[in-house]
């Protein structure tokens, strides 16, 4: 399957850091490897409604949740870039993930066989400078691949609060020029590392 890359933007504002840092990282991408950018802030997705043991599971098609639907299960990356608010991903980034949870179920389709060996990664724009308050999104995402049994490139991240700060951050910008070329390892729950 040729690479694909789906970029998910999350962030409640535009051009943000968060934003301006993936771009950097995708224009390292070689010219075939295929990128669909949405914003989810402009693609909303309607509250999330657990429905998981009480109805008829039907494929979305319709509105945002099924453009977001089709363009996941088409992508081998899914690339979450998401500001850090409040240590953790934005409302609109896990929004879209616990619909992952409803996707499960849609007939017709094995959503966690489909995901399966696919690549989630993620990419953050934060105030703080010591990076290590950012591991509740950090684990969220390995956690959610590790369950998926997707691979995990792990997420980069950047230092800026204003938009346009983290074109500041040198090591930052350094390390979205190889982000996308590393090894993407088979994600681990934390008990499982040896
Ligand atoms: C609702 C909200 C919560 C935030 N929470 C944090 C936080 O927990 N830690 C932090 O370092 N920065 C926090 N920030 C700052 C943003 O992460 C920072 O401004 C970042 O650059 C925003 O990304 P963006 O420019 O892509 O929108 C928060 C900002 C907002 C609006």
């Amino acid at each position: 399957m040729p690479r694909s890359f789906l970029f998910l933007l999350a962030s409640s504002r535009s051009d943000g850091n968060t934003e301006l840092l993936a771009r950097r990282a995708a224009e390292q991408l070689p010219a075939d490897v295929e990128q669909r950018w949405i914003d989810l802030a402009k693609h909303p997705l309607p509250d999330f409604e657990d429905l998981r043991h009480d109805s008829d599971h039907v494929r979305p098609k319709d509105g945002n949740t099924g453009l977001l639907f089709d363009a996941t299960i088409a992508a081998t990356d899914i690339v979450i870039a998401s500001p850090l608010y409040w240590y953790s991903l934005s409302g609109q980034a896990k929004r879209y993930l616990d619909y992952w949870s409803g996707w499960l179920r849609t007939p017709g389709v094995d959503f966690k066989a489909t995901m399966a060996g696919r690549t989630l990664w993620g990419v953050t724009a934060l105030a703080h400078e010591e990076f290590e308050v950012a591991d509740p999104l950090v684990g969220t995402l390995n956690n959610s691949a590790a369950y998926m049994r997707m691979r995990f490139g792990g997420v980069l991240l950047g230092n800026g609060s204003k938009p346009g700060d983290v074109l500041r951050d040198t090591e930052a910008l350094a390390r979205a020029k190889t982000f996308f070329a590393q090894e993407a390892p088979l994600a681990r729950f934390p008990y499982e590392e040896a």
